[in-house]
């Protein structure tokens, strides 16, 4: 397997280490739909579960071996025949089986977990592997609680179980208890003292109980290891395991370690989302690379810094994890770049508007909202006097229902001189709209008209989004208010005012 030397393994636990967390249980099918994702990803080896420990988790690995072909499909045990015979029965169609056994390697867990000797456990780890050997070819070996274990022992230990046929030495930080200096210094040893090491490769697994997990795997793999054990968004016992995502993207944006993995990082922000919605595990919003706020700029400061250019405050392209651009969150903290950005985004040409009061209206909203939508920068917009030299309205009145034909008179404001005008029409919008085009005097083309409940309620506000023609060009308007004559007056003068 070991070809190329700067090639880091993945090893992907989501699906058991992960699913170890309470409430994240998964079926069957949601397992298969994961594992296919990890594919496309392309992790290289996928646990599976751990066969003994249910017949739904037996099966999961049955249907999981049949539905999913490319990575090495791997199952846990525990050092014991029985569990052994189990998983390899689980792995019978996978077409890269392997078996992931061990037993504890520190003295805490010698004691007080096993009730043994270091002896006595030496002779259990390697009869493990020698029967695992029996049924299938790839053998991986986990020393628990390796992270806190004598290294003297753990070098012996891990010698033994690869004369006796490992072709993976698994050294997990059980407990999240090293720091990354003692744990790559763990790995070292392991390389300079195990006298057959260069026939196994060394993998890592940290948990992250003490916020360490990605930094301890990446010690590991500084000091010689080639497999990294992880998961989906760092999901895990307690604090979690070494997040998949993270240790990838240092590998891909430190240029200098001169590592690599085969996974796609494109397909991060997707999985990550499947994970955490088929887990009900919601994503912190700071999580690193995957979390809602990780490409996401939100101080005036910042977001001016890279708008102007972006690695100023990026040290990846958002494209690479699959986000397609970063998000500058308009809040009361933004400053005029950060508004100009969205308005273009919007349509709206700077040149043509009151830049300096729209963000005084801005900041005035801002401040009674944690952060402004692009329908609330639409309100904004429909309001004062957005534009430069624009057409603005003064007053509407209206009359309609049965005893008259409706008919409107609109008093609108130009370049300083105040226009009035009335017109009658099918409905009081058409005879607001007439009696606005009988003051512009142009030939527009009303094209497009949707009114819009927000949020429902006769008391609601109606959203009016509107495209007209004119002069062979197409322009949107929009206009927002709890009078839907007032909100599509907004929106056509919103649309007009933008080639006027
Ligand atoms: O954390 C751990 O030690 C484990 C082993 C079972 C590999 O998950
Ligand atoms: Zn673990």
């Amino acid at each position: 397997m070991l070809h190329d030397p700067n090639r880091i393994y993945v090893f992907d636990t989501t699906l058991r280490d992960g699913e170890q967390v309470p409430g994240c249980q998964l079926t069957s099918v949601e397992k298969i739909e994961i594992a296919k994702a990890l594919e496309e990803l392309g992790v290289d080896i996928i646990e599976a579960g751990f066969p003994i420990s249910s017949p739904g988790d037996f099966q999961s690995v049955v249907e999981l071996s049949k539905a999913v072909t490319a990575p090495i499909i791997c199952a846990l045990t525990r050092a014991n025949k029985k569990d052994i015979d189990v998983a390899a029965q689980a792995l019978q169609y996978a077409k890269y089986p392997r078996i992931h056994t061990g037993i504890g390697a520190s003295d805490t867990h010698i004691k007080h977990k096993f009730n043994s000797s270091r002896e006595e456990i030496l002779t259990r780890a390697v009869d493990a592997v020698k029967y695992a050997k029996t049924l299938v070819e790839d053998i991986e070996f986990y020393a628990e609680d390796a992270g806190r274990a004598d290294n003297e022992f753990l070098a012996r230990m891990i010698e033994a179980v690869i004369t006796a046929g490992a072709t993976v030495v698994n050294i997990p930080d059980t407990n999240g208890y090293c720091l990354p200096e003692q744990y790559g210094e763990k790995i070292r040893f392991l390389k300079e003292n195990v006298k057959n090491i260069d026939r196994a490769i060394i993998s890592v697994h940290c948990h992250n109980d003490l916020g360490l997990a990605t930094a301890n795997t990446l010690a590991g793999i500084q000091n010689g290891a080639r497999q990294i054990e992880c998961t989906i968004n760092g999901i895990g016992e307690r604090a979690g395991n070494t997040a998949l995502e993270e240790v990838c993207m240092i590998l891909k944006t430190h240029h200098s370690l001169n590592l690599h993995s085969g996974v796609n990082s494109k397909r991060f922000s997707e999985v990550s989302g499947m994970v955490s919605r088929m887990m009900r595990m919601p994503v912190q919003s700071n999580k690193a690379i995957v979390g809602r706020n990780a490409f996401a700029h939100s101080s005036g400061i910042h977001q001016d810094g890279v708008l102007k250019h972006r690695e100023n405050y990026e040290i990846m392209n958002p494209e690479d994890v699959g986000i397609e651009q970063s998000d500058i969150i308009l809040t009361a903290r933004s400053g005029r770049h950060a508004l100009k950005h969205h308005l273009v985004r919007l349509g709206y040409e700077i040149e043509r508007i009151n830049l300096d009061e729209i963000y005084e209206r801005f900041l005035l909203f801002a401040d009674e909202k944690l952060s402004i939508s692009d329908d609330d920068l639409l309100l904004i917009m429909g309001e004062g006097e957005t534009f430069i030299n624009g057409l603005v309205m003064k007053s509407i009145e209206v009359s309609c229902g049965d005893l008259n034909s409706p008919e409107a008179r609109v008093k609108l404001q130009y370049k300083g001189a105040e226009h009035e005008a009335a017109a009658t029409g099918n409905g009081p919008v058409n005879a607001t709209i007439k009696a606005i085009e009988s003051i512009i005097n142009k030939h527009i083309e009303l094209k497009e008209f949707t009114i819009q409940a927000m949020h429902g309620g006769s008391d609601d506000i109606s959203k009016v989004n509107m495209r007209i023609y004119y002069d062979g060009k197409s322009y949107m308007g929009y206009g927002f208010s709890t009078d839907i004559v007032k909100a599509s007056a907004s929106a056509y003068l919103d649309a007009v005012n933008k080639f006027l």
